[in-house]
């Protein structure tokens, strides 16, 4: 028999910066998806990649002083890795750089123009960089790119354009035909809409840089990047000739974030159409995750790293958390408290307790082997009916609604746990009641047996430690969802506890509260040779504060300068004066220098990149010297290799001061 195939694809990101948890999130996704769809037998192919041509990356590496390919070469390990660390099982990793895409990218481009819809024209209109997306003059929002309210720049010039109006009836009517491609079915309409109302052409080359595929009607135009980047879908495959495109495409569900639902919706299936190439079946857009109320961004600083979860938490509690925690499809916020949260009730307390429950009473009263019971007591069992929901989770799974999904298995898991609460097996014990006590820790055992069989694409490795605990393999197949499967008398072999509680760690840098304060004022104390008493504008208020820097700067050289303090340290009085807070300096034993922020307005908040803010009301200064502040070689001052930064400049020393400097 032919196994049934299935291709799935997440998007090819940029790779201007390392990947977050809004990357992660959909790489996740997929592979929950990939890895369901092998339990059930079938051939998977599974995609993702990286997107690593146009303006933006040229200019990016430009800035760093490397060519745009030693740029990408640089960052392309940072996703591989953090696969790997989320121990996600993609069959292909494309990039667009590889040879490969780029000869398929011209085959594609060629076949496009026969077909009559390209042409050369002439282009103008509106450029966002960081999005790379064009827009008409209508689309601006307040002269600003509606995306990302950043500035805009006007574009004029020769260009070549792709007939997507000519698409616009066939595109409607296979919308019409195939309700299930433009998923969720919420954000359905909004495309439709889009599309009735009329499509332009789009231009799909540019002549203003260079970094991209070569245009092949027109060696002084690269391709515009979305038309390279869509193709790789095919072109991962071998497209035009490639066994693998034979097989797999079409693609069974491009997965994305809703911010590419019209390239993926509208301009990939009109490109495919022109190509005269199938079309996908499904484009499901998934919702976007905010970080404690707030878009993620690396300005704002609260830019989340999935390795560094990983490493605190684990990959399977990290998966398990980003498809449970919002239903797939709608956004969401991410806090650490709401993870730790979810580990602790549902995977410590819920599955963990089960497990460690139902062996500790298997080792206790059978010996550490599952107990011997006929196989019409087997099917007797009270919880082989709770134990029957497959055909309601494959049917969640079919509709990528991973968070209904885990809740299946979880009400399962809990129905077990009061199961023995309601049977209590000790009791059982108490009144020599063997045949029941046997009853209730077989079904238990089997419970627990098919729950890690149907988590095993949420939670592959605590999957197999579950099943090794049973003194089962670790491989398991949809099949093995069936009730009974567990052979009486198989020792069991009980290990470590399965989720450990988790605790917030709160990082000692979160409880400053850093900020820019303008020196307005500076005197010196009239009883203490070495200080200073300044007054700082914080931003509507005013400080008084006392410092010891008298020895390295004169008054006219600290009057006007926007610098860094901290605006709850304790208050402490120097004779006789008191200090509401610390200007901060950083220190080589010879030179010291106070911490600019020209550029910012008084009172703004500095963080560290990456640290979320979470001032304490008050910090003791013994506190604040346990955290080490110190300059790079740069003049950056770095919070354990993080940089200080307002939201609009990163933070400096003032003077030159050695590598190393402690600021204090
Ligand atoms: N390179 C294009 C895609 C080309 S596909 C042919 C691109 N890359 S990207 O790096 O910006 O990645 C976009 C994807 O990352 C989103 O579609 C989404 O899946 C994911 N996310 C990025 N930020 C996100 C959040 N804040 N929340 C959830 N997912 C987000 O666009």
């Amino acid at each position: 028999m032919v196994k049934k195939k299935f291709y799935i694809t997440t998007p090819i990101y940029y790779v201007n910066a390392p990947p977050h948890i809004g990357h992660a999130y959909c790489t996740t996704a997929a592979d929950v998806l990939a890895r369901w769809h092998r339990l059930k037998g079938e051939d998977v192919f599974f995609l993702t990649g990286t997107d690593e041509h146009g303006e933006k990356v040229q200019e990016a590496a430009k800035r760093g002083g490397k060519t745009p390919k030693e740029f990408v070469d640089a960052l392309v390990p940072k996703f591989k890795d953090t696969w790997q660390n989320l121990n996600i099982t993609n069959n292909k990793f494309i990039r667009t750089t590889d040879t490969e895409h780029e000869k398929g990218v011209i085959e594609f481009i060629k076949k496009v123009n026969k077909a009559g819809d390209i042409y050369k024209g002439m282009y103008e209109g509106w450029y966002c960089v960081p999005d790379e997306t064009f827009f008409t003059e209508l689309q601006l929002v307040n002269g600003k790119c509606p995306v990302c309210g950043r500035d805009v720049k006007k574009v004029k010039e020769d260009s070549y354009f792709f007939r997507l109006s000519k698409y616009q009836k066939p595109l409607l009517e296979f919308y019409k035909k195939n309700p299930e491609f433009l998923s969720p079915a919420h954000r359905a309409q909004e495309i439709i809409n889009r599309v009735e109302g009329g499509l332009h052409d789009l231009s799909i080359t540019r002549a203003s840089f260079n970094w991209g595929i070569p245009f092949p009607l027109d060696k002084k135009h690269v391709t515009y990047v979305w038309f390279d980047a869509l193709p790789n879908y095919i072109t991962a495959l071998g497209w035009p000739k490639g066994k693998d495109f034979k097989k797999f495409w079409p693609a069974d569900v491009h997965l994305i974030g809703k911010e590419i639902n019209w390239f993926h919706t509208v301009i990939w299936p009109a490109m495919l159409m022109s190509a005269k190439i199938k079309l996908p079946k499904k484009v499901f857009a998934h919702g976007w995750w905010t970080v404690e109320g707030e878009k993620m961004g690396k300005s704002r600083g609260n830019v989340v790293d999935p390795n560094v979860l990983v490493q605190n938490y684990g990959a399977d509690a990290v998966r398990y958390f980003l498809l449970r925690e919002v239903p797939f499809g709608m956004d969401g916020d991410f806090s650490e408290a709401a993870l730790v949260a979810r580990i602790n009730s549902d995977l410590a307390d819920d599955l963990g307790n089960l497990l460690m429950r139902t062996l500790a009473m298997t080792e206790k009263y059978f010996e550490g082997k599952v107990p011997e019971i006929s196989k019409k007591e087997i099917n007797a069992s009270e919880l082989r009916k709770q134990a029957d929901i497959l055909d309601a989770l494959d049917s969640k799974m079919d509709s990528l609604e991973f968070s209904e999904a885990l809740q299946l298995i979880w009400n399962f898991v809990r129905h077990c746990n009061k199961y023995i609460a309601d049977v209590k097996p000790w009791e059982l014990q108490k009144q020599g009641k063997k045949k029941e006590l046997a009853v209730a820790i077989y079904g238990l055992l089997e419970s627990l047996r098919i729950a890690a069989v149907l988590v095993s694409p949420f939670m592959p490795s605590k999957s197999a430690e579950i099943l090794s605990q049973l003194s089962l393999p670790g491989k398991v197949s949809i099949k093995d969802a069936k009730w009974g499967m567990l052979k009486p008398g198989t020792k069991i072999a009980k290990g470590d506890i399965l989720f450990k509680k988790a605790e917030l760690k709160q990082d000692p840098f979160e409880k400053l509260d850093l900020r820019v304060a303008k020196i307005a004022d500076v005197k010196e104390h009239p009883d203490a040779d070495r200080l200073y008493i300044l007054q700082v504008e914080l931003g509507g208020s005013r400080r008084q504060i006392v410092s010891g820097i008298r020895e390295y700067y004169k008054k006219e050289e600290l009057v006007g300068k926007k610098a860094v303090f901290i605006c709850n340290l304790k208050p402490a009085k120097f004779r006789g004066i008191e200090s509401q807070g610390m200007i901060l300096a950083a220190d080589d034993g010879k030179n010291l220098s106070i911490l600019l922020a020209q550029n910012s307005e008084p009172g703004t908040s500095v963080f560290a990149e990456g640290i979320s803010r979470k001032p304490a009301a008050q910090i003791t200064f013994d506190e604040f010297q346990n955290i080490q502040i110190i300059v790079d070689k740069d003049g950056f001052v770095k919070y354990n290799g993080k940089k200080l930064r307002i939201q609009s400049e990163e933070i400096r020393t003032e003077r030159k001061v050695n590598e190393g400097a402690r600021v204090r």
